[in-house]
């Protein structure tokens, strides 16, 4: 594992952005696993800039993201798949049909999650996983819990989450409450694991998760 500091966001951004753009560079064909969330913003407006500059090509790349709200379909300007375009997928020369998000709206989310790991499977494992940090120490939307859950899977939002998260809705009371997210087990055979966090907020929860024991109540702990 790898520490790398840097003193300002925008440094971070490049940081991430230029990791991103190297795995691009030496595997075309390559699996990106996605974030949303504040912390990967400034990292997807330097590729899109990279990508109008000519400097990354991201025409054969296909990318999985890691998590939705359940119940906010691709035309919600809160759902992540709506992040996800608005964000990246619209500025760069990716083909939409090979950038997937699980789906909120499945009627049956059990199944949902499995087909979207067999995909994963299929497609040949991701190649580089990019991670945000909850301050509950949550990865995806995988909460604090008494053991690690494998599959991707839908999960109860804790309330320290919907907190959280509410900045981007009118209200707390608009914040889905429930998600489907990716769970350890296509994270951790990502072949490389990018995490980023930013801000003093997130100083307590990242020396908890890699300075402190593995647990499953520090979801982050696992990496
Ligand atoms: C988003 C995700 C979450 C966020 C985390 C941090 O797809 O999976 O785990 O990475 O909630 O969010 P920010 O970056 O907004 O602090």
């Amino acid at each position: 594992m790898k520490y790398i500091v840097v003193n300002t966001y925008e440094e971070l951004s490049n940081k991430a952005a230029d990791l991103i753009a190297a795995q691009i560079l030496v595997k075309p064909h390559c699996v990106l696993g996605l974030a949303t969330g504040s912390s990967p913003v400034g990292t997807y407006k330097r590729l899109i800039a990279d990508n109008a500059a000519g400097k990354i090509d991201f025409s054969t790349v296909t990318s999985v993201n890691l998590d939705e709200y359940v119940g906010l379909d691709g035309s919600n300007d809160q759902s992540y798949r709506y992040f996800m375009n608005t964000n990246l997928f619209d500025h760069v020369n990716i083909d939409k049909a090979k950038t997937f998000v699980p789906n909120g709206c499945a009627a049956d989310l059990k199944a949902e999650g499995e087909a979207y790991d067999a995909m994963i499977r299929d497609l040949g494992g991701i190649d580089l996983q990019l991670l945000g940090i909850g301050l509950d120490g949550h990865i995806g939307f995988n909460e604090p819990d008494y053991y690690f859950t494998g599959p991707t899977h839908e999960v109860k939002l804790d309330e320290s989450t919907i907190r959280a998260n509410a900045r981007f809705f009118q209200s707390e009371d608009e914040v889905p409450k429930t998600a489907i997210t990716m769970g350890m087990q296509s994270i951790m055979q990502a072949k490389k694991v990018l995490l980023i966090a930013n801000g003093a907020a997130k100083k307590a929860i990242i020396e908890k998760a890699f300075f402190g024991p593995i647990d499953p109540q520090v979801p982050a702990s696992i990496l």
